[in-house]
């Protein structure tokens, strides 16, 4: 006869592995302040998780308030950024952290000295998560690079209120297309980052950073646009946030001992 404590222990096993595996599952999200429905993680508890710990230890975590009097100056040709975007084909979808993202098949390269990145995706947190002179801004586009070897670069792009931005209005009406399914996407053809849609400029800031999601890693480069070219309307906001009301913003992180440059161009420096 068999011992019905072995049935009982088999049945516990059972159960703490199916604790476990949907624990597993949960721990890879996380989630932001003002919703009142989301249990994820909020920003200061990530580095608890020890796969996260840089979002609580790192020393050189984004995103920051860039004071653009407390910047390093450095001198840059008139043309600005060297990138070199094309039209892609790609995929909108909104993740499990609620960030609006497409995801891009070939977008094109961006040169940092002799170093090249690919564009690999982009997506939109809001408010913004970079301050600039203590300024947030109602929305910030992130450009996210992937290099041959090594870290990411990204490129910042704060978004101010004003007239439509003609490049968010190419695939900005699919919001509504996008179900709470986080499996839901919609496919784009051409997306065109290129100017004069998007401005890279006229000034940007750079400085060594990190993701600003999970796990939080550095040596992330960081370009940071300055001025208020690129716009947003308040439709366009209003559309976004009747999809996805609640912030996505990383608090400010502390800047610690780095210097944050600023770009000037010879042009200005007549
Ligand atoms: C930057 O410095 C200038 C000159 O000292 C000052 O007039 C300006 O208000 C400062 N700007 C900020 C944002 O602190
Ligand atoms: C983009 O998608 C269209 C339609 O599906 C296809 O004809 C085209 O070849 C694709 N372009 C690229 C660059 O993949
Ligand atoms: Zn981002």
């Amino acid at each position: 006869m068999r011992n019905p404590l072995a049935y009982e222990f088999a049945a516990l096993c059972l159960l703490a592995w199916t604790a476990f595996i949907s624990a597993g599952e949960d721990s890879t999200r996380f989630g932001y302040y003002g919703n009142p429905d989301n249990i994820e993680p909020k920003p200061y508890e990530w580095g608890e998780r020890a796969e996260w710990r840089t979002c609580a230890v790192g020393r050189e975590q984004s995103p920051i308030n860039i004071e653009t009097n407390d910047t390093t100056l450095m001198i840059t040709d008139i043309f600005g950024l060297d990138t070199s975007y094309v039209p892609a084909n790609g995929s909108l979808f909104i993740d499990s952290a609620n960030i609006l993202e497409v995801e891009l098949n070939g977008g094109g390269r961006f040169k940092i000295e002799d170093k090249t990145y690919y564009l690999q995706q982009f997506h939109f947190h809001s408010p913004s998560e970079h301050t600039i002179d203590g300024v947030r801004f109602p929305l910030e586009m992130h450009l996210v690079h992937t290099p041959e070897s090594g870290e990411l670069a990204v490129i910042g792009i704060p978004f101010s209120f004003g007239e439509e931005n003609s490049f968010l209005a190419t695939f900005w009406d699919e919001l509504s297309l996008l179900s709470q399914d986080p499996d839901a996407s919609v496919s784009l053809t051409k997306v065109d980052v290129r100017e004069p849609n998007v401005h890279l400029g006229p000034a940007y800031a750079r400085y060594m950073g990190s993701l600003t999601t999970p796990p939080c890693s550095e040596r992330v480069t960081w370009t940071v646009i300055l001025g208020e070219a690129n716009t947003v309307s308040q439709k366009q906001m209003w559309t976004y946030s009747n999809r996805l009301p609640y912030s996505n913003a990383r608090p400010i992180q502390k800047l610690n001992d780095r210097k944050v440059k600023r770009s000037v161009t010879v042009l200005n420096l007549r």
